[in-house]
């Protein structure tokens, strides 16, 4: 008899206090859970790639600690929402073989190249600010874990969004070819930044049922609208334009209207046909397959440590 139960889930959402892991709640609330915070993850770690392409190639000592670093912060997101989807009951290596055999999405973002330095800080000022309009709201989600996690990465997504703005900042104070290249990055990841919110309010099939769980906080429209919103003053202080001319101030809603993403684009990413899909997967799966042994080693280990004891 589930009755009581789900009216106790039902007040704590109401009372918008938090549900953890121990406390009963509805399977549909769990996997829908599981979902959004696997693909998360999923992107965390996936987004390490189209930086990584230049860690190797980073103009200064400076700059290569600074993006070592911040690859490394996004291994760390991955980790910590990996187990907070293992406090819903999932499993971080059934996880990953969904990610590597398609079964589960990741942000359609990491499947654009990187291929200027320039996009190194067009991916801290466009792609980490939207993933911190975006994951602002959820440190106030109804599941504990994950909320506690968001307030630690929306910090370091943070550190991100200003590292990348100062780097193209710098390259603006450059030369022309510098300030072109800046402008001709920028040109290619205003649109996919905008994707990254999602699909249109009326074409989302989660929206509803995730804001009455408290799992979503704004529509994914609204989200878009504050990220457009906010980065317009970033890019005239910048000194860059973005690639939309319908693009303007309306004073009347007093926020900006803007034309409307390519969503055959954006579709056509989500089932795999992106610039780079197939190597971002291929990527994945030869570091799971070659770290096989490591993880057959840690097992092994953890085993005879507590056979001994
Ligand atoms: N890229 C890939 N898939 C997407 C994207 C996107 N940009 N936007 C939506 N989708 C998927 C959804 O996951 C959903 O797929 P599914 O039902 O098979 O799981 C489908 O498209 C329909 O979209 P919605 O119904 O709008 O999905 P949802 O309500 O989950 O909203 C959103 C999508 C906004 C991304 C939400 O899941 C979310 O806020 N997630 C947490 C943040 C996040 O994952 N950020 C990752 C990128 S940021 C970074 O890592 C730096």
């Amino acid at each position: 008899e589930m009755g009581p139960l789900q009216t106790l889930f039902d007040e704590t959402i109401a009372n918008e206090q938090r549900i953890e892991p121990r406390d009963w709640m509805p399977d549909g609330y769990r996997r829908s859970l599981i979902r959004q915070i696997a693909q998360h993850a999923h992107s965390e770690i996936i987004g390490m790639q189209p930086e990584g392409n230049w860690l190797t190639r980073a103009p200064s000592l400076r700059r290569k600690a600074i993006l070592m670093a911040k690859v490394q912060d996004e291994a760390g997101h991955g980790l910590y929402l990996y187990s907070a989807a293992e406090t819903l009951g999932a499993d971080r290596g059934d996880l990953t073989v969904q990610l590597i055999e398609g079964k589960q999405k990741y942000s359609s973002i990491f499947n654009y190249p990187t291929l200027t330095y320039a996009d190194v800080g067009t991916i801290g000022w466009l792609v980490d600010g939207a993933a911190i309009c975006n994951q602002v709201p959820l440190c106030r989600s109804s599941f504990g874990p994950y909320a506690r996690a968001m307030i630690r990465v929306c910090k370091e997504e943070s550190f991100h969004q200003r590292q990348g703005y100062e780097l193209l900042m710098t390259m603006m104070r450059g030369t022309d070819e510098q300030r072109a290249m800046v402008q001709e990055s920028v040109n290619r990841w205003w649109w996919p930044a905008l994707m990254m919110f999602g699909p249109p309010d009326d074409e989302s099939p989660n929206t509803e049922q995730s804001m009455k769980w408290g799992i979503k906080r704004h529509t994914n429209d609204e989200l878009r609208q504050r990220f457009v919103d906010m980065s317009v003053p970033q890019a005239e202080a910048l000194g860059v334009t973005f690639p939309d001319p319908e693009l303007k101030w309306c004073p009347r809603r007093e926020a900006h209207d803007f034309g409307e993403p390519d969503w055959a684009e954006f579709m056509a990413v989500l089932k795999g046909n992106g610039a780079c899909n197939v190597e971002r997967i291929a990527n994945r799966r030869a570091a799971h397959e070659d770290g096989a042994w490591v993880r057959e080693a840690a097992t092994a280990f953890a085993a005879r440590e507590k056979a001994a004891s």
